[in-house]
């Protein structure tokens, strides 16, 4: 076998793979996709039977430990979650003073460094590791909701340990002295479905920024922070909400959703179809597929219609009829159809990246951990072609 450090030692021999889509950054336990079949596992179980049965807690146990819980664990860990919902009264100052306009992306990445300031314990026992694990998966949920009750100018509603995490959280977002929330079992299966869809995808953007600064030996709160700066980007998480944004766009220009498609075609406009594509999958994503049969459940449990479930189930027929979007691979990601699921849920367009970063907390800490705990990690350091001047002189500062 080729050794490709002493290569490029010996030649200077660099692969060149812009993206690193050709790239194993590490070898890893957690997630098994194949993109070209539409296949995923987390920690060997098929994504279909664990959104299917199981909650977020379990699957967060799964990802953190390597199987799902016993009874007496999966209760063992909700308690701990409970015990550290709250968020320390005094952060409470940081986010009222955030300006109202403030995007909550920006906000809960802030909010996840300035975490490590009030928990600066190292973590050199496996209790303190668990702690804090749990902690950034209770607490995040907690910041949150309080980041968007403060943005409308609601009063903080406290986690309740009576409530299950998800439940927590839609009561965290929704209730109100003078309309109490009413939570609806439906919702909560709801909101564990499109967690669980979420807890982790391997080497993302995000998922790989988690595990650059990690390699650094940063901080977990530090790396937390980047990898959710990452998750933001409307080609990666932010693409939940480009996509209702760019359905709103096309109902209130008459509902052409052939002009969108045109358009994704043409090479000379920068628009493309949101949600549509990925860089792994290329076929349909799987998530979308039990993401778009969620659509139907959740409306009808709402009692309501979505003239964006329209628009989208006929920009994927239009969209999937041409011979553009095949050749080239494209088919609905797990973005296509979650926006109309959050919204059913009374979830806020601007909270919709937060609501995937909650859901991804437990894939990029579980990552994080896994690279800690490899004996043959290295500081992500990759090297690059170097394409600009060759050697010149400097001239003094008159003559150029
Ligand atoms: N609409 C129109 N054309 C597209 C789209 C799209 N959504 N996605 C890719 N293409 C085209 C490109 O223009 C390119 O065409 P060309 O080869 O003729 O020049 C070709 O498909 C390959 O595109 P790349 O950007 O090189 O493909 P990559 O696999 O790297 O891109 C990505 C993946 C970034 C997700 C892309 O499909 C995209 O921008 N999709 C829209 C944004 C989106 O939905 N992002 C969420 C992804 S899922 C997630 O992160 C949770």
């Amino acid at each position: 076998a080729i050794d490709i450090r002493e290569l490029r030692a010996k030649t200077g021999y660099i692969t060149f793979d812009p993206g690193f889509s050709n790239s194993g950054s590490c070898t890893s336990t957690i997630t098994y996709m194949d993109g070209a079949k539409g296949v995923l596992r987390y920690r060997g179980y098929p994504i279909e039977q664990l959104a299917e049965t199981s909650c977020f807690v379990e699957v967060c146990y799964l990802l953190l430990n390597g199987d799902l819980p016993s009874r007496a664990e999966y209760q063992r860990m909700s308690v701990m979650l409970n015990d550290h919902s709250l968020v320390h009264e005094d952060m409470q100052i940081f986010f009222q003073n955030f300006p109202r306009s403030a995007n909550p992306m920006g906000i809960l990445s802030s909010m996840v460094n300035a975490l490590r300031s009030f928990y600066p314990e190292l973590m050199t026992t496996e209790e303190a590791i668990e702690t804090t694990f749990l902690r950034l998966i209770s607490k995040v949920r907690t910041m949150a909701a309080m980041s968007h009750r403060i943005s409308r100018g609601h009063k903080i509603v406290y986690p309740r340990p009576d409530y299950s995490y998800c439940a927590n959280f839609l009561n965290m977002m929704h209730d109100s002295p003078v309309r109490p929330y009413e939570i609806k079992k439906e919702f909560v299966e709801a909101l564990n479905m499109f967690w669980v869809l979420h807890a982790d995808h391997e080497q993302n953007c995000s998922t790989s920024t988690v595990r650059a600064v990690g390699s650094a030996r940063a901080n977990i709160y530090a790396a937390l922070s980047a990898g959710i700066a990452a998750l933001w980007g409307p080609l990666h998480g932010g693409a939940n909400r480009a996509v209702v944004e760019m359905f709103e766009d096309i109902r209130k220009s008459g509902g052409d959703v052939k002009k969108a498609v045109k358009r994704a075609k043409d090479k000379n406009d920068p628009f493309r179809l949101m949600g549509f594509g990925h860089s792994v999958y290329k076929t349909y994503d799987p998530r979308a597929k039990i993401m778009k049969k969620m659509c139907d459940k959740v409306l009808a449990v709402a009692n309501t219609e979505d003239p964006l479930l329209d628009i989208a189930m006929e920009l994927e027929e239009v969209a999937l009829k041409d011979s553009y979007f095949t050749d080239h691979n494209l088919y609905p990601n797990i973005d296509f159809y979650s926006g109309i699921v959050l919204r059913t849920l009374g979830i806020p367009v601007e909270m919709f990246t937060v609501m995937f970063a909650i859901g991804r907390l437990p894939g990029w800490i579980a990552q994080w951990k896994e690279l800690m705990d490899d004996p043959f990690k290295k500081l992500f350091r990759p090297r690059q072609i170097y394409v600009g001047e060759t050697m010149r002189e400097v001239l003094p500062i008159d003559e150029r």
